[in-house]
Formats: structure tokens, sequence, C-alpha cells
């Protein structure tokens, strides 16, 4: 993530993505490439904090994902960085994964009831999880970005639904499980996602698709269950101690 210390020239050497961004904010990467990036937005009168956040977007953006230290990043922001990222991989590649498994069921063929189980696993888990991230947005995300936006003001935040962050947390923890056991039948029904060598192009992609589905649903519950759950219930725990 790029810093406000940082000069404009290291950061656009660093980050392709802030360039765009420079453009937008009239920070001219040239005529300021040796000023700090708070000495470029003081010089233009400009809100660090609202350009970083900028530059933070635009990478997440380009990149699909972004070589975060989550523990340097507001509840809020990872929240946020969780729904763009792993939460937008859910409402995009489930149903394109689900739809090449039926697509492959529906030929026929000596694998075809092995491939209308592993299209009957992939619409159960895009069911669960579709469910599972609205709540998340709805209800738990904004829970704790409330928490952590107004953590000086007041505890609880207004309109929680809930006593303590803890249970919804545990109800989600108990989903990821959920989805993990999906996720395992759907390893073992297809021996690791290793494609048969008589394999046509849609089977191929359909395991590729999986395999990278998976990696990044560990990545999904890796954030959610050990870094930022703990983090919002260590939080609530200070504010309760405060109030
Ligand atoms: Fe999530
Ligand atoms: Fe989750």
């Amino acid at each position: 993530m790029p810093t406000s210390t940082q000069s404009i020239r290291e950061i656009v050497m660093q980050h392709p993505s802030s360039a765009k961004v420079f453009l937008r904010f009239d920070i001219d990467q040239c005529l300021q490439a040796d000023l700090s990036l708070e000495g470029a937005c003081q010089a233009l009168q400009l809100s660090v904090d609202q350009v970083l956040e900028k530059l933070a977007d635009a990478e997440i953006q380009e990149g699909g994902f972004i070589a975060l230290d989550p523990a340097t990043l507001s509840l809020a922001r990872l929240a946020q960085h969780i729904v763009r990222v792993h939460h937008h991989c859910v409402r995009q590649e489930l149903p394109r994964l689900a739809s090449m498994a039926s697509t492959l069921a529906a030929k026929g063929g000596d694998r075809a009831a092995e491939l209308a189980k592993v299209a009957e696993l992939i619409a159960k888990l895009h069911a669960e999880m579709y469910a599972h991230i609205q709540k998340e947005e709805q209800v738990l995300f904004p829970f704790i970005s409330q928490m952590d936006q107004e953590s000086i003001i007041a505890y609880p935040p207004a309109h929680a639904c809930f006593r303590s962050v803890s249970h919804p947390i545990f109800m989600m923890e108990q989903e990821h499980e959920s989805a993990d056991h999906i996720v395992a039948d759907l390893i073992r029904m297809t021996n690791h996602f290793e494609s048969p060598s008589w394999a046509c192009e849609t089977h191929l992609a359909l395991f590729s698709g999986l395999r990278d589905f998976e990696a990044d649903l560990k990545q999904h519950v890796h954030l959610e269950n050990d870094v930022l759950f703990p983090r919002a219930i260590q939080l609530e725990t200070e504010l309760k101690a405060r109030s």
C-alpha cells in the first residue's frame, strides 16, 4: 500500500495503478515526482487520506487482489476489500462454474453421473455462499464498519440487532465450515480437480476454474476467520470496557 511519506515517483514505480489516480487529482508525476504524497497533496489542497483511499481502490480494481497486510487496514477497509474481491468472485464464478458443470453432465457419456453430482455440489455451494455473503454485506460488515468508525463515540452502534458481534460471527464461521465440507466433496469427486486425459475444453476450464475458486475461498475465509472477526471481537471488548 502506498503511504503519505513516499515520493510520487516511488508510488508510481511500485504501484502502476496509481498513475490514473494522480491524473484525476492533477498530481503531476513528472513535476512533482520528488515530492512526498503528503507534500503534493498540500500543494494542491487535497486530502491525503482521500487520495490514499483512491490509490487503494485502484490497486484492488486493477489487480483483482492486493498484496495487503491486513493488520494495517482498518476493519471497515478490510471488510470493503473482502466484498470487492472475494464476494465478487463468488458472484462471478459460481454461476459460471455451475453452468459449465451442467452442460458437461447433459452431454452424457461415462462420467455424466459424476459430473451431474459435481454440478449439484456447485449449485449447493452457490446457494449457500450467496445467502452467506448477503448476510455479511447487509448485517455483519456494516455493523463492524460502524463499530470501527464510531469507536470513539458510542457502543453499541445504532440499529444493532444483536447483543454481541460474536453471535453473527459464530454463525458465519459455521457457514464457512459448511462451505468447506462442500468443497472437500468436490475435491474428492474430481480427484483434486485433476482433468482426465480425454477431457474437452469445457471440462478443463471447469476444473481449472474450480481450482482457482478453491484458492480464492481459502483466502476469503482466512481473512474473515483469522483477521477480521478476531479483530472485531477484540474491538468490541475494548469498547465495552470503555463504556
Ligand atoms: Fe465473506
Ligand atoms: Fe464469510
